[in-house]
């Protein structure tokens, strides 16, 4: 999982932007809205890739707040610190070397927690979800953004193969590699959907749990309050 990472930081974004026609930008912004941050206050992005989702977090804290990406293949955290150079709420953001599984921060660190497109690969996804429950103060959110299953039904056929057939492609096409967009599919496949993702989180420890799904469901956001 470390090495496919590795391979694909380079062209992550462009990919991103491309094979979700550019609607990961607005599923992540939507996920940082669900995180009800306000200004000045502390967020944790786990397995932060690139930076994207951190940055959205730092629009919500402001100036006087403050945001944690981690993630544990350095080749994404230097294009997210080169990113966080150029933006201005890069100020506010400061990406880290860590495991999702043992996050390296005390007990109620944090406002709130996210995690965008990684839960699917974690080794372990309640321990990942349990995880990110303890650093966050009683009352905080923990929120997921996951490609998830669609819902609408014509929809959800054409989905099926564009993104069983096609994306694996364009994604060898691009990135110059085989493995990685043949992995995608099959593991939202494997991915639990939305209800038994709610069970989940529940085990983990999260109350008020729920989701909303985005784009007849090709993507799901999920959230609960510790
Ligand atoms: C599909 S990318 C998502 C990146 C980013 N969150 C986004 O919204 O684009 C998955 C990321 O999870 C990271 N990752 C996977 N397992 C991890 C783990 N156990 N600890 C830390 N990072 C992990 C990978 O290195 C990769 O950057």
């Amino acid at each position: 999982m470390h090495d496919m990472f590795r391979r694909i930081a380079r062209r992550y974004d462009l990919l991103n932007r491309l094979l979700s026609l550019r609607q990961d930008v607005r599923w992540r912004r939507l996920t940082a809205e669900a995180a009800r941050l306000k200004p000045g206050q502390t967020a944790l992005d786990v397995a932060t890739g690139t930076g994207d989702l951190a940055f959205e977090l730092a629009r919500r804290v402001g100036a006087e707040g403050k945001v944690v990406g981690i993630d544990f293949v350095e080749e994404m955290l230097h294009i997210a610190r080169a990113k966080a150079a150029r933006l201005p709420e890069g100020a506010q953001c400061v990406f880290e070397h860590a495991d999702a599984l043992a996050l390296p921060f005390d007990d109620a660190t944090f406002h709130a927690a996210t995690i965008a497109f990684a839960l699917r690969n974690v080794t372990d996804v309640t321990k990942c979800l349990q995880e990110m429950r303890r650093v966050v103060i009683p009352g905080g959110r923990v929120v997921v953004l996951e490609l998830s299953k669609p819902v609408w039904p014509v929809f959800r056929q054409l989905y099926w193969v564009y993104f069983n057939r096609l994306v694996p492609l364009i994604g060898r096409a691009l990135q110059g590699v085989d493995g990685p967009y043949r992995y995608l599919p099959e593991s939202v496949a494997r991915f639990p959907d939305q209800e038994e993702l709610v069970r989940i989180m529940r085990e983990a420890g999260l109350h008020d749990v729920g989701y909303r799904n985005l784009t007849g469901g090709i993507a799901a956001i999920h959230y609960g309050t510790v």
